[in-house]
């Protein structure tokens, strides 16, 4: 199929392209650069050989947009595009739901005006808001805290009265848990601006010495060691989801929406005790205040998507801090050297 993936340059897309062109599909991009760098593109070239085709456009052009696909003729698309820091977002509401909304918008209406009828879109566990238990099941209710979970919710409900109102469009809502690890080649990673603001890749800024201690946030959860618990996935397992999520669309199944996790929670002490080990190295580390808006366990199950999809997430969390350390060492700047 050929596959447009808005926000290919970014984390997850560009592992994502990898997957689908492994799987023998052709693969356009569109990415207006704000959280990525042009050097992606070279990183995906030795890594798969091919030229993939490159649009910086912001997907809420709806003239360059329109441009695109009329040039290209898609199959299908995967939108990565949009801002994702949950505490940004808090600062900066307006900007969160005039790129996550508009960008949605714009691509569905290229969309109709084309006749592309298969949708995957990137949700995000945080639709769950605090979860009454674990592990959380697709139709659990939904809610959320911050401006960026309420512009997945809202796309969610958007994209689901869409797909009741236009017969023959499919449409897979993927909710991920949390994203880490790396392309084993190491060429490509997670690559933030600043300070990070999630877990990993502090922790692998403080391996390499940019940083010198882990905050820990809080260690008074209900767990087994007071520390936050997540469900870590490899994003290659993840990008693989996709994949496996277009298969489905090809069935006509109209809206279905899957969790993309592991199944399973490792806490803060416990990603940290997996850093030490992987990479020899000390992380130091301090015990702060919680930080506001964090629940104690948030887990997947992962029946649905085992079932329906025929995916399971493959790779265990030492390969996840493994390939998260090798990217990390051999780029300590990201992708700017
Ligand atoms: P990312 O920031 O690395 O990638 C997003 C890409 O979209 C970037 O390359 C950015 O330049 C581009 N972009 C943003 N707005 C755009 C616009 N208007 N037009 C064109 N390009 C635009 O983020 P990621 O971690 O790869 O996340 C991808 C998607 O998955 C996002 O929608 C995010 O909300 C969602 N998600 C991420 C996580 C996570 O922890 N990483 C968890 C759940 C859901
Ligand atoms: N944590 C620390 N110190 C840090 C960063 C995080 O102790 O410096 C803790 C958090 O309190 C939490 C765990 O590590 O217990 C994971 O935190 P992350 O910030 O890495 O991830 P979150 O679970 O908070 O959120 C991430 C994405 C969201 C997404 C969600 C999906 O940031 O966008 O996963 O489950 F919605």
């Amino acid at each position: 199929m050929k596959i447009l993936v808005t926000g290919g340059t970014g984390y997850i897309g560009s592992h994502t392209v990898i997957s689908l062109v492994n799987s023998g599909n052709e693969v356009v991009i569109v990415d207006n650069l704000s959280n990525s760098k042009i050097q992606v593109l070279d990183r995906l070239y030795k890594i798969t050989g091919k030229k993939i085709k490159f649009y910086k456009t912001d997907v809420r052009n709806e003239k360059k947009l329109f441009a695109v696909f009329r040039k290209e003729k898609f199959q299908g698309v995967i939108h990565f595009a949009g801002f994702k820091a949950v505490g940004e977002s808090v600062e900066k509401p307006l900007e969160y739901y005039s790129n996550n909304l508009e960008s949605t918008f714009t691509l569905m209406k290229a969309m109709k005006t084309f006749g592309v009828r298969n949708l995957v879109f990137s949700s995000s566990a945080t639709v769950y808001g605090k979860p009454a238990s674990v592990p959380i099941y697709e139709d659990f209710p939904l809610s959320t805290t911050n401006p960026y979970g309420t512009t997945k919710l809202f796309i969610e409900r958007i994209l689901t009265d869409w797909s009741k109102a236009e017969k023959g469009m499919n449409i897979a809502l993927l909710r991920y848990f949390n994203p880490v690890g790396a392309h084993e080649s190491g060429l490509i990673g997670e690559d933030p601006n600043g300070i990070p603001n999630n877990l990993v890749p502090y922790i692998t800024k403080v391996a390499v010495g940019k940083l010198p201690f882990v905050n820990v946030f809080g260690d008074d959860y209900d767990t087994p060691d007071g520390t936050g618990v997540r469900d870590y996935i490899h994003v290659c397992d993840l990008a693989e989801g996709h994949v496996a999520a277009l298969k489905k669309l090809e069935t006509n199944p109209g809206l279905v929406v899957y969790n993309l996790g592991t199944g399973k929670g490792y806490s803060v002490l416990e990603m940290v005790e997996m850093f030490r080990k992987v990479t020899g190295r000390e992380i130091p580390y301090r015990v702060t205040p919680r930080r506001p808006g964090d629940i104690d366990v948030c887990y997947a199950s992962t029946e649905k998507a085992k079932a329906e999809l025929g995916w399971e997430a493959k790779r265990d969390l030492e390969q996840m801090c493994r390939d998260s350390w090798n990217w990390q060492e051999k780029n300590p700047d990201g992708y700017s050297k």
